[in-house]
C-alpha cells in the first residue's frame, strides 16, 4: 500500500482494483438481446438506495449482461478508469469549524444557465439500454432537479424529443460527434439550434473509439442510436457498441474545423476531453468558451490521467485559462466530497457519467433519487468544511500533496532531450 507520506502511485489504494476486466473468451452469445431494457427484473425499493455504489449494484444485477458490459466498460487494462476513482481519495479535504453553516446553497451558473447544484449529467450513449424511456426519463428528472442533460449524439431518442420531454426554457446541452458527412453535422447543429439547446459540447478525445473489451466480447445485437443514425453490428474484432456506433466519426477533425462549428450552430462551445495544459490555451485559442477536462471515464486512450489531475497541471502551467472560459471536470465522481474538492479547486462544475445510467435503471424517479443523494453529500460535505455557498469553496480547503509530484509543469520531458525527426 501507498502511503499518503511516500511516493504516491494511483492504481494501490484498493486491495481490489481490477488490472482488467472480468471479461472472459466465450463462443456463446447471451439470449437476452441489448435493446431490452429490464422492467421486468426485480429491483430493492427505490428508499434503500442510498448512494451511487447502491445504483451501480443493483444495475449490474438487473441489466442485460450486455447492457452493463457496454456501461461499465473502459479500454484494455482500465488503468484510467481506475486512476479517476483513486485520484479522488488522494485528495484530502482541510475542514475549518465554528462557523454558522445553518443554510446553505449549491447553486451554479454554468455558461449562463441556472443550474441546482455545480453539476451535469456528462453525455452518454444509448440510454434505452437501461430503461425505455432512456433520456425522456433522463431530461424530465432533469427539469425536476435543475441539473442540466449533456445529450450524446449517440442518444437513443431523438433530440427534440428529448428536449420536449423537458420543461420549457430547460437548458440541454448537445454533444458533438463531427460525421465524415459533415452536411449531416451541419443539418444536427442547426436542429439544435432551434431547439434552444444552450451549447455544443464536442468531443474531441475520441477520433476513433477505445478497445472496451467487456463490450466486445457479447454481441452487439440490434442497436442504433435515433440522432447519428448510427448502428452497431459485429465484426471479427468482436461485437463493441461504442466501437460499432462510432464508425460514422470524422477522425479528420483539427483545431481549424472548431470556427465552422461555431458559425453553424450559432452556439458556444465546449471542448470535451481536453487532457494537457498545452491543449486547455489551444482551447482560449480557438475561441471555446469552456473546456471539459476528461479522459472519457477510462473508455477512450488508458493509462491517460484523470481529470483532476489536469485540473492540477493547468493552475501550475497554464492558469490564465481560467479567465477566459469555464473548467469543467468528469470521470469517478461518486460522492460529494469528490465535487466539493474539484469546485474548491477551480472547475465551475462536474460531469456525473456512469452513475446516471446505473440510476436510470429505476426510470425518471431514479435519476432524481441519484441527484438528490449527489446534493444531500454535497451539502453535507459543504457544512462538514465550513462553508455556505459553493462559491466559498477555495484551493485552501484541499491538500493535494498526494497528487502534486504526478503533476506535469510544462509541455516537454522535464529531462529527457532526445527528440524524433517529426513532431507536431
Ligand atoms: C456508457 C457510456 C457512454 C458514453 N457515451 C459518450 C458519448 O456518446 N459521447 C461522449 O462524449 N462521451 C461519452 N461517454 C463519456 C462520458 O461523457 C463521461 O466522460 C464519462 O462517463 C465520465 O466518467 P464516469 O462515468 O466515471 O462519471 C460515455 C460514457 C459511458 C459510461
Amino acid at each position: 500500500m501507498a502511503t499518503f507520506a511516500g511516493t504516491p502511485t494511483l492504481n494501490d489504494q484498493r486491495g481490489d482494483m481490477r488490472h482488467r476486466d472480468n471479461s472472459m473468451i466465450r463462443s456463446e452469445t447471451y439470449s437476452r438481446p441489448a435493446q431490452l431494457a429490464t422492467e421486468d427484473v426485480p429491483k430493492p425499493a427505490l428508499s434503500s438506495i442510498i448512494s451511487v455504489h447502491d445504483f451501480e449494484d443493483v444495475a449490474r444485477q438487473s441489466f442485460s449482461e450486455k447492457a452493463f458490459a457496454f456501461y461499465s466498460s473502459a479500454a484494455t487494462d482500465l488503468v484510467s478508469h481506475n486512476a479517476d476513482l483513486m485520484c479522488q481519495r488522494k485528495l484530502l479535504l482541510r475542514p475549518k469549524v465554528l462557523r454558522n453553516v445553518k443554510d446553505v446553497t449549491t447553486k451554479r451558473s454554468i455558461l449562463g444557465s441556472d443550474s441546482s447544484a455545480p453539476f451535469f449529467f456528462s453525455p452518454a450513449a444509448m440510454a434505452t439500454l437501461a430503461h425505455e424511456e432512456g433520456e425522456l426519463a433522463v431530461a424530465r428528472a432533469c427539469g425536476n432537479e435543475g441539473i442540466i442533460q449533456m445529450v450524446s449524439s449517440n442518444a437513443s431518442y431523438p433530440l427534440a424529443d428529448i428536449v420536449h420531454a423537458g420543461k420549457p426554457g430547460q437548458p440541454f446541452f448537445l454533444q458533438l460527434y463531427v460525421n465524415s458527412d459533415r452536411s449531416k453535422t451541419e443539418d444536427l447543429l442547426l436542429s439544435a439550434e432551434k431547439l434552444g439547446i444552450k451549447a455544443i459540447l464536442l468531443t474531441v478525445d475520441a477520433p476513433v473509439p477505445g478497445k472496451r473489451e467487456a463490450d466486445e466480447r457479447i454481441a452487439a445485437g440490434n442497436v442504433s442510436a435515433a440522432i447519428s443514425g448510427a448502428v452497431a453490428t459485429n465484426d471479427k474484432r468482436g461485437g463493441g457498441l461504442g466501437r460499432g456506433m462510432g464508425k460514422y466519426i470524422d477522425s479528420t477533425l483539427c483545431w481549424e474545423d472548431l470556427a465552422w462549428i461555431k458559425r453553424v450552430s450559432g452556439l458556444p462551445l465546449v471542448l470535451k476531453g481536453i487532457q494537457t495544459a498545452s491543449d486547455a490555451r489551444k482551447a482560449v485559442k480557438f475561441g471555446a468558451e469552456g473546456i471539459l477536462l476528461s479522459n472519457h471515464g477510462g473508455r477512450s486512450l488508458d493509462t491517460t490521467q484523470p481529470a483532476m489531475m489536469t485540473l492540477l497541471e493547468l493552475h501550475k502551467c497554464a492558469p490564465e485559462v481560467f479567465a477566459h472560459l469555464e473548467v469543467y471536470v468528469d470521470g469517478g465522481f461518486t460522492r460529494g466530497t469528490d465535487i466539493l474538492k474539484a469546485i474548491a479547486l477551480g472547475a465551475t462544475a462536474v460531469g456525473i457519467g456512469r452513475p446516471w445510467l446505473y440510476a436510470l435503471t429505476y426510470g425518471q424517479e431514479g435519476v432524481e433519487h441519484l441527484c438528490d443523494i449527489l446534493k444531500d453529500e454535497l451539502i453535507i460535505s459543504m457544512k462538514l468544511s465550513g462553508i455556505t455557498d459553493v462559491d466559498e469553496a477555495h484551493p485552501g480547503m484541499v491538500n493535494t500533496a498526494g497528487l502534486e509530484p504526478l503533476v506535469r509543469d510544462g509541455e516537454d520531458h522535464p529531462w529527457i532531450r532526445w527528440q524524433p525527426k517529426a513532431r507536431l
